[in-house]
């Protein structure tokens, strides 16, 4: 005998509560959104109580790996060394580097120094030296589910303005994090992110942004961080995107090496500092799953 569908099953999130009290809410809310043509998310990017377990579980080694590169870093090691150390470190805890031949990245973590904006790629010639500040990119697979975040590293003496800029990069990250709850506009993170760098006389990478992730390293959606309040995505508990910010020093300009096709400078030449964190949105707010 068929099932019969009611308001009172249990909804498809994993909550345990009948659908009615779950996502029964926020689906009226989204068939409402639609009319007044919002964007919502798919039912397949809202994460489960099982998925969400499985991504906390890669994030688990992804943290770990980001608190090691933490404790190892110092001027005189070269970013391969970096590179090492990312693998060794995910693989004796059972995970695989997601950026190891992702579009045919050729290593395993991005390490971007000062003017590198970002997807610096790892070599044996980049030596790093005091005064360096050094964002780390780590992206962990562990049984098919992705976890994403990044972190800035200062290498011995920084100038006070550099280090300015990567405190400020992270105060961006967590003003955008505030607006993110139930029913809020992904438009109003990228909107916080771009205020509070404004503020302090920086600029903000408008070509690339953070992303959906979970079960692929990049989902649905983009996450812009020049956003404008109340536009973009509606925000559902179980959708999971990064709040990733590059804040320049200088202009916004940005431009991509075009011998490997990946690290990307600012045009200027001046710093440029990113942090990232890969977030879930809750019935009540939100939860940091890396950082
Ligand atoms: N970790 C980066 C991100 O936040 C992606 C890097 S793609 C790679 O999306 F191939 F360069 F690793
Ligand atoms: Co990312």
């Amino acid at each position: 005998m068929l099932k019969r569908i009611t308001l009172k099953n249990k909804c498809f999130c994993g909550s345990g509560l009948p659908y009615s009290q779950c996502h029964g809410r926020y689906d009226e809310a989204m068939k409402a959104a639609v009319k007044t043509g919002r964007q919502v998310p798919k039912r397949s990017l809202i994460k489960t109580k099982a998925q969400l377990e499985a991504m906390r579980d890669s994030a688990k080694i992804n943290i770990a790996v980001l608190d090691l590169v933490g404790e190892k870093i110092c001027a005189g090691m070269t970013t391969e060394d970096i590179d090492r150390l990312v693998f060794d470190k995910t693989k004796e805890m059972g995970g695989v580097p997601a950026p190891l031949n992702y579009e045919g990245f050729p290593k395993s973590v991005c390490v971007s120094v000062n003017s590198e904006v970002c997807h610096g790629i790892p070599s044996p010639k980049r030596v790093l030296k005091d005064g360096d500040i050094v964002n780390v990119d780590a992206s962990t697979i562990l049984d098919g589910f992705y976890s994403d975040s990044s972190r800035m590293y200062c290498i011995g003496n920084v100038s006070p303005e550099n280090k300015r800029l990567v405190e400020v990069t992270k105060e961006c990250v967590y003003r955008g994090l505030e607006k993110v709850k139930p029913l809020g506009y992904l438009g109003d993170v990228g909107a916080a992110v771009e205020e509070h760098a404004k503020k302090n006389g920086y600029s903000v990478v408008r070509q690339i942004g953070g992303h959906g992730i979970g079960l692929e390293f990049h989902e649905d959606p983009w996450v812009s961080f020049v956003s404008r309040p109340r536009t973009g995505m509606l925000l559902i508990p179980g959708l999971c995107f990064t709040i990733e910010p590059m804040i320049n020093m200088g202009s916004a300009r940005i431009y991509t090496d075009k011998k490997n096709g990946w690290t990307v400078y600012t045009q200027d030449g001046k710093p440029s500092a990113q942090w990232e964190i890969m977030v879930v949105v809750t019935d009540t707010g939100y939860e940091i799953i890396s950082y």
